[in-house]
């Protein structure tokens, strides 16, 4: 989740290249990548970042991305097919007996009327997350300090339109403010702050949230644990320290770990069932298990994310997909959103085919205000909805997964 660097880039144009061609959508550069580097017919190799480039149907005009440099406009053409459902997202999502679906927002966006026009549709949208502001650096930029007026708005609006809520999040390496981060702490001094931290926080929203993020993405890729201030000072401890402080705090709300990349078996998937096995036979409350779903086009495996949910599920947890969108090189092409639709389709039909799986958030609903193209410098178009708010193509993949 970290912006890539221009000397890394350098360094792919280093790779040697290979004999075999890649096939369509399969991997054909990038950092220690030792496979073909040519593409099948009618498919170009497109650079998604330093460490991968992907053959990309038809993509033959696409420049490679700069890392670092400017985004290309996502702007949809006048010719690029678009959604053509008229159905109600959440609503099918609850006549499936699923708890929700919902989206991300952020309080920047709220003052956009286009946008919560859409947005305020809990027909569409029965489940809100703020995607910063009940973040640790929004909430306690000064030890002791709590700022929850940005929070407020989302709780707010969430209980004006009869949405549930979702907490994000109480404990994340990410966006600490830096008495946090570059504090030095004893166990105890670092005990009670994640004690405080979590129970003023989960404390001020009791009764108004479905479900919280208590701990935010606490594996490397590999496996590891993170080495942030959290591990580094308290070891594997600190999950339960803030679970028990948020289950102290609001007793009835379900309590998660979110993390990505665990919707494929893998090492990271395998750390973190190894930590919810061991903290639901040691009695931590524990309820969820959040699969973010940071996808990309072309590279998703439904059957596999049904098989990760249901390995998770078996712990007695519940499950939930809760930050999804598949993000693709830009720009669109009728090809790449036809795919898009595919995979939005099949990562639905994973969670409606698991029981536990409970619901389904997208990392916002439109490309307007999409995390990805200001991380992944060529990539975005990750939601149903494009930057003007017409329904694209997943749209319809979407709809058709939550109603088959
Ligand atoms: O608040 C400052 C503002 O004061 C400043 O002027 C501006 C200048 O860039 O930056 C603002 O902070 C930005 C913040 O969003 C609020 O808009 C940060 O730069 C920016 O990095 C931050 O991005 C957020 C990102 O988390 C940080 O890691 C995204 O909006 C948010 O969607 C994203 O969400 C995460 C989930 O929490 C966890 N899972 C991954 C997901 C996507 O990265």
């Amino acid at each position: 989740m970290v912006k890539l660097s221009a000397s890394l880039a350098t360094l792919t144009a280093l790779i040697p290249l290979a004999a075999a061609q890649a096939a369509e959508w399969g991997q054909c550069g990038g950092i220690g990548w030792t496979g073909a580097t040519a593409c099948v017919s009618g498919t170009t190799c497109v650079e998604s970042n330093p460490y991968y480039s992907q053959c990309l149907p038809g993509a033959a005009s696409v420049a490679p991305s700069s890392p670092g440099g400017a985004a290309p406009s996502g702007t949809s053409s006048g010719s690029l097919p678009t959604g053509t459902s008229t159905a109600k997202l959440n609503t099918l999502a609850k006549a499936a007996s699923k708890l929700y679906f919902g989206t991300a927002t952020d309080n920047p966006e709220l003052t956009d009327t286009g946008y919560t026009a859409i947005l305020d549709d809990n027909t569409q949208f029965g489940q809100i997350t703020p995607a910063n502001s009940m973040k640790w650096d929004a909430i306690e930029p000064e030890q002791g300090v709590f700022t929850f007026t940005e929070g407020d708005q989302i709780a707010d609006l969430a209980m004006t339109n009869a949405m549930l809520l979702r907490g994000h999040n109480c404990v994340w390496y990410n966006q600490l403010p830096s008495w946090v981060s570059d504090g030095t702490f004893t166990v105890a001094q670092l005990t009670s702050v994640i004690q405080n931290h979590c129970s003023t926080l989960v404390g001020h929203y009791k009764g108004q949230v479905y479900a919280w993020d208590v701990v935010n993405e606490p594996f490397n890729d590999d496996g590891t644990w993170r080495t942030d201030v959290f591990f580094n000072t308290l070891g594997t401890s600190y999950p339960q320290i803030a679970l028990e402080a948020a289950s102290q705090a609001d007793p009835n709300a379900k309590l998660y770990i979110n993390e990505y990349n665990i919707e494929f078996a893998g090492p990271k998937a395998t750390a973190l069932l190894s930590l919810v096995e061991s903290l639901k036979s040691a009695g931590v409350p524990l309820d969820g298990v959040g699969f973010q779903c940071h996808f990309i086009v072309g590279e998703v495996s439904g059957s596999g994310l049904q098989t990760q949910l249901s390995t998770f599920a078996a712990q007695g947890v519940e499950v939930a997909l809760t930050e999804l969108d598949i993000r693709m090189t830009l720009p669109e092409t009728p090809a790449l959103l036809a795919q898009q639709k595919t995979d939005y389709n099949s990562v639905i039909t994973a969670c409606m085919s698991v029981e536990s799986c409970v619901g389904i958030t997208v990392w916002d609903w439109t490309d307007k205000y999409s995390w990805v193209p200001s991380t992944f410098s060529g990539q975005g178009a990750a939601c149903p909805w494009d930057e003007n708010f017409v329904k694209k193509p997943a749209f319809d993949g979407i709809a058709a997964a939550l109603s088959a």
